[in-house]
């Protein structure tokens, strides 16, 4: 016989919820994308595949954590002076919440970056997109709190944008950069509706996942927009790391004299995924009722004590350890991962001229752009790059890649798609475009003899 328990007589009532009963956000498309992408890569393992934007496995063969986390700490005892103790207690218990490597990294964005910022005016996140839900927290308080977004965009910005239920406006991307009348006339509209831009996010240097780069000119025209429109900028670097020197521009925020920049950081690429770090410059000025000021870093930092507490210590210690063996440097720390990535983005784009020719590019009516950075190359198609054209590309031909209408917040993008190179050998690489020639190439596709 069924024991009886809880208030029920029949026995306990499983908490049964309909998804519709939770929060939006898990109805979000770019979830279901996310899980569309493993499962079809669970399908057909066999596959080459362009989709995953990951760094690559075989900068992480040789690390040795033990080493970084021993340079950390012989810094913390010679140069910070702390006693053995000290250093567990560092390493070991909760730490503030705003961080523990705030002046190293303060140092490598001066010695690298031309931003000149004090420790305080940083906070140590988990990873690029705790700082970017945090911003959004702090800035966006309600329906008249707008974020626009240059769109294409990182699933990570729309999906913290959709967690809080901050509005978003899809601002185009153009060939270098921002539709800026778009934008201005997003702020007018938002002002005129009582509502208001909040911020804009933007990854000016070769973004995720079109690989577009804002020029100079496009640099400073936002800054002078967002000081006329009396909006901030969140502007994302993650992929600033692989230009060459030649080529790299000055960061918005090392240009930015109004302090209209927040700067993200992120340490996923340039040292580990693992370790789950990244970090927010926010130098802006907020002043309290009482007339007193904190930095916004440090309420973004007072918010995060709600949300993670705190960016784990031994975390920390294995990015300070890998920045004070290259000198403090950012940049010489990812030197070598910089050389990787422009080497696969090279293979993929001579591949991409070898297996499709001008000439069959032409009568295959297929194009792509020629980013000199980053990890993403962008494809357009005579045909709808969607789900279905994927499984079958998969199935058949063994190589994926990721439709651009997965990025996009409206209905833009589907006839293109997403191919990164980061996760590749060169060989890997090779194989994997010369399978996408030949699906190309299929009759079946694009309605083109070979
Ligand atoms: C544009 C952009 N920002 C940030 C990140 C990394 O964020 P996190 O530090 O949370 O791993 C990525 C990774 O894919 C990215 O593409």
């Amino acid at each position: 016989m069924r024991e009886q328990s809880g208030f029920s007589p029949a026995g306990p009532i499983p908490a049964g919820l309909s998804r519709s009963s939770l929060h939006d956000a898990l109805q979000d498309p770019v979830l279901e994308s996310i899980s569309f992408l493993n499962e079809i890569m669970d399908r057909y393992p066999q596959s080459i595949s362009f989709a995953p934007g990951a760094p690559n496995a075989g900068l992480f063969e040789h690390l040795d954590l033990n080493a970084y986390l021993e340079r950390y700490t012989a810094y913390l005892r010679e140069q910070r002076g702390m006693t053995r103790a000290q250093v567990a207690k560092h390493l070991y218990q909760y730490g503030p919440s705003q961080g523990q490597i705030n002046a190293l990294l303060a140092q490598a964005l001066r010695m690298d970056e031309r931003i000149d910022v004090a420790d305080d005016a940083i906070v140590v996140t988990v990873g690029c997109q705790e700082a970017l839900l945090l911003i959004l927290r702090a800035l966006c308080t309600g329906p008249d709190s707008l974020l626009a977004v240059v769109d294409p965009c990182f699933a990570g910005i729309a999906g913290a944008a959709r967690v809080l239920d901050v509005p978003m406006v899809a601002i185009n991307e153009t060939s270098d950069g921002i539709d800026f009348d778009q934008l201005e006339q997003a702020c007018r509209a938002a002002r005129a509706a009582g509502r208001r831009v909040r911020a804009l996010y933007v990854a000016p240097d070769y973004s995720n996942p079109s690989g577009t780069i804002l020029s100079l000119n496009a640099r400073e025209r936002l800054l002078a927009l967002a000081e006329r429109a009396d909006f901030l900028v969140l502007e994302d670097n993650a992929y600033g790391f692989t230009a060459t020197p030649e080529a790299a521009l000055p960061t918005l925020k090392s240009l930015d004299r109004a302090t209209r920049v927040i700067y993200l950081g992120t340490c996923a690429k340039i040292c580990l995924p693992g370790v789950r770090v990244g970090f927010a410059v926010a130098d802006q000025i907020v002043t309290d009722a009482q007339g007193r000021t904190r930095l916004l870093a440090q309420e973004l930092a007072a918010l995060k004590s709600m949300v993670t507490v705190n960016t784990s210590p031994i975390c920390q210690a294995i990015v300070g350890g890998m920045l004070l063996e290259h000198g403090g440097s950012m940049r010489a720390l990812a030197n070598d991962k910089g050389a990787l990535y422009r080497r696969n983005l090279g293979h993929l784009l001579d591949a991409l001229d070898r297996h499709l020719p001008p000439e069959a590019a032409q009568r295959l009516n297929v194009s792509w752009n020629r980013p000199a950075g980053g990890f993403f190359v962008r494809m357009r198609l005579p045909v709808r790059a969607d789900a279905a054209l994927l499984d079958d590309c998969a199935r058949r031909y063994g190589v994926l890649w990721t439709p651009m209408s997965f990025f996009h917040l409206g209905h833009a993008g589907d006839h293109e798609l997403r191919l990164s190179c980061s996760y590749l050998t060169p060989q890997q690489i090779d194989e994997g475009v010369a399978r996408l020639a030949r699906f190309l190439h299929d009759p079946r596709v694009t309605g083109h003899a070979a």
